[in-house]
């Protein structure tokens, strides 16, 4: 059996190189627990800001055939309440708690300095947080900002695979202090319900993820593979092992799971991590190292 332990930096060590993304379980904690329990390797929180935000009207979600498109409008009880959620996971998972990343969202770079410094009172074993797509000179300072209010715990930038020039963004991430990058977040696009000739989702456009986004995320990966030293957090319609596997010859050190929740349930986990091991073992790889990013050596 190949050896699927993975050494994300000094403080973290994952016993499998799947994990759990942000957004589709992470506004409970019980939920986080569940995906702990179903074999993720680590669980990452649902974005928080500052102040708690609403949820939308339905529809929210849709599964349009070829993938998922949401738009929850952002919701999330805040970061005050994010803090208290992160400690009742760790409670009510027990021994089966495994490191959480606690993702934030905010508007600009004070938002972004003051929620991390709130975000760590709960001790997550990664701050993620959302980068914007343009500007290099707001994403070196968003994660300055970041980087100098979180102590000692690693920081992930997330990256959007609408970000223009998303090599340079990573290496702008890395230079100003990233320990890893996490890509991809998810490309906008928009349902028609031609009988009622109006946008289908009730914030008009939304989220595309699922299997319509993995050939986008691939690029992006290799993209940022290229450009930087650090892990990266690869994630964007990775469904069975064998997507795992392309995602991982791209450049993922490990892999967010989803959308594959909808489709496959919690199982999803250990059903594509058998799926990876199966294509590891008969093509002949003995550890994560070997496989990672291979197709650029
Ligand atoms: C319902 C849902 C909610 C999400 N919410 C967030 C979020 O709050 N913050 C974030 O950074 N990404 C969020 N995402 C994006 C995922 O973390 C991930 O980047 C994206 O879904 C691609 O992976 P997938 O194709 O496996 O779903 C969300 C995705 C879904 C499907």
């Amino acid at each position: 059996m190949p050896d699927f332990s993975c050494r994300l930096s000094d403080q973290i060590q994952l016993k499998t190189p799947i994990i759990l993304a942000s957004g589709v379980s992470g506004n409970s904690d019980s939920l986080l627990v569940r995906a702990a329990k179903s074999g993720a390797a680590a669980v990452t929180t649902k974005s928080c800001t500052l102040k708690y935000r609403p949820g939308t009207d339905n529809p929210a979600s849709s599964d349009w055939g070829c993938g998922l498109i949401t738009n929850l409008g952002m919701t999330n009880p805040g970061v005050d309440s994010m803090v208290y959620l992160i400690n009742a996971y760790r409670q009510k998972a027990a021994d089966s708690v495994v490191p959480v990343i606690a993702n934030i969202y905010a508007d600009n770079v004070e938002e972004f300095a003051d929620l991390t410094a709130k975000i760590k009172l709960a001790q997550p074993d990664i701050v993620e947080f959302v980068l914007p797509d343009h500007d290099q000179g707001l994403i070196a300072e968003i994660t300055a900002a970041v980087r100098a209010n979180a102590g000692t715990i690693p920081i992930s930038a997330k990256i959007s695979a609408t970000c223009v020039a998303i090599g340079k963004t990573a290496r702008t991430a890395q230079d100003k202090g990233a320990n890893f990058i996490t890509a991809v977040n998810p490309i906008p696009g928009m349902l028609i319900d031609a009988f009622a000739a109006k946008p289908f989702l009730s914030l008009q456009s939304g989220w595309i993820t699922g299997p319509s986004l993995k050939p986008i995320a691939l690029k992006c990966i290799s993209d940022i593979y290229k450009e930087v030293s650090i892990p990266i957090i690869g994630m964007g319609g990775v469904s069975s092992g064998l997507d795992m596997a392309e995602m991982m010859l791209a450049g993922a050190s490990i892999v967010g799971i989803g959308s594959a929740i909808y489709y496959r349930g919690y199982e999803a986990f250990t059903k594509i991590l058998e799926e990876f091991e199966t294509f590891m073992n008969t093509e002949g790889y003995n550890n994560l190292a070997e496989i990672c990013g291979k197709i650029w050596r």
